[in-house]
């Protein structure tokens, strides 16, 4: 059984301006599984609906956000969850931090700033399980840091005196410390440079290596889902367009989105200039009818402006949602 189910998920921001009200289709139509023990990567440019899709996921879904409708179904060893039924309180008790952690985009917003760091681990976890013994806690929170390549007098610091990577190192500490079912980290190393980045990725992956657990990760790079992830979905203007192990994505893309993307991807020692993509992405607001992409796409016809195209499936987990593709397997 899936970990996870999400079927024709909708989520609008809904709001309201001198009596206009205005909603945007951030993630109008997604569905897609996870597995356990895999890394799924979510990549799409930015505002296609990359952190709408995980704040319904993870159950952080807060106005002008609003689910629509659809299914968010997890399957845990002991117990199942819908997330669009569940209660605040079992949300708190049961799900959040043990089951599903959340690192959000930009590792300052789980840390308080005016607490050591240490604070933020004793309130989590006092609250989801007490903290009988503190001293033999501590003991094992600086074990546990130290295996995230951290000094354990980080413990003592203040967020604003660790450096970005760090910091990030502290969050995925923080969202490891329950052994989840599933982390969801939002761009975890879009604010690193690079040597650092390759860090805390490859720690990412010893880490899902070791647990078995299954790793939900958003980054508009795709260079480093190419790194770590198992399979990529590709989302476009509030819709997956192309799902496929990462193999595939990269060396037999088919939907003519994920073939720009890919590319535009720098090959090393090409100086050619890449041809960009015409337009601009949509105003999720007021999106194009159809298939969002055909007012960019070159091989767009008259059937794009008005038919949204099925996600099919063409080969082993490889999904697609286009005409032209559903023709030429025809
Ligand atoms: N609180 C909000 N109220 C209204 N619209 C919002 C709100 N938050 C996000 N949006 C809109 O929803 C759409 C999707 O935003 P989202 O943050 O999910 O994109 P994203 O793919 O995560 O982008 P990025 O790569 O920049 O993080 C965008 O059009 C954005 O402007
Ligand atoms: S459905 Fe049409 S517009 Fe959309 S990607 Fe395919 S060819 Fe392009
Ligand atoms: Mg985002």
């Amino acid at each position: 059984m899936s970990l996870l189910q999400v079927e024709d998920l909708r989520a609008y921001y809904r709001t309201e301006v001198y009596g206009i009200s205005r909603s945007v289709r951030a993630v109008d139509g997604v569905s897609f599984q996870l597995e356990h023990n895999e890394i799924y990567g979510v990549a799409g440019e930015s505002s296609c609906g990359k952190t709408t899709l995980i704040k319904v996921i993870a159950g952080a879904i807060k106005p002008p956000l609003r689910v629509e409708s659809g299914r968010v179904c997890y399957s845990f060893d002991d117990f199942e969850a819908d997330m669009l039924k569940i209660t605040p309180q079992e949300l708190r008790t049961n799900v959040r931090w043990k089951e599903i952690s959340y690192v959000m985009q930009g590792s300052m917003s789980v840390l308080n700033p005016v607490r050591r760091i240490v604070r933020t681990f004793e309130d989590i976890v006092g609250t989801h399980q007490g903290i009988r013994d503190k001293r033999a806690f501590h003991e094992q929170l600086r074990e546990h840091v130290n295996k995230f390549g951290l000094p354990h007098d980080v413990l003592n610091l203040y967020p604003h005196q660790l450096s970005g990577g760090m910091r990030q190192r502290v969050a995925i500490a923080l969202a490891t410390v329950f052994h989840p079912s599933l982390i969801i980290a939002d761009e975890p190393t879009t604010a690193l440079d690079v040597v650092v980045q390759r860090g805390v990725l490859q720690m990412l992956r010893d880490i899902q290596a070791e647990s078995n657990n299954t790793v939900l990760l958003v980054t508009h790079d795709l260079a480093v889902h190419a790194n770590v992830a198992d399979r990529v979905a590709i989302m476009y203007a509030g819709r997956i367009v192309e799902e496929a192990p990462t193999e595939n994505i990269f060396h037999a893309p088919l939907h003519p989105y994920t073939k720009h993307l890919i590319h535009s991807l720098p090959v090393i020692g090409d100086k050619s200039v890449k041809a960009s993509l015409g337009g601009a992405p949509p105003n999720l607001a007021n999106p194009p009818s159809g298939c969002r992409f055909h007012p960019r796409c070159p091989l767009a016809k008259e059937i794009c402006q008005r038919v949204v195209p099925d996600m099919l499936t063409v080969g082993d987990r490889h999904r697609v949602a286009c005409h032209v593709v559903a023709e030429s397997l025809a």
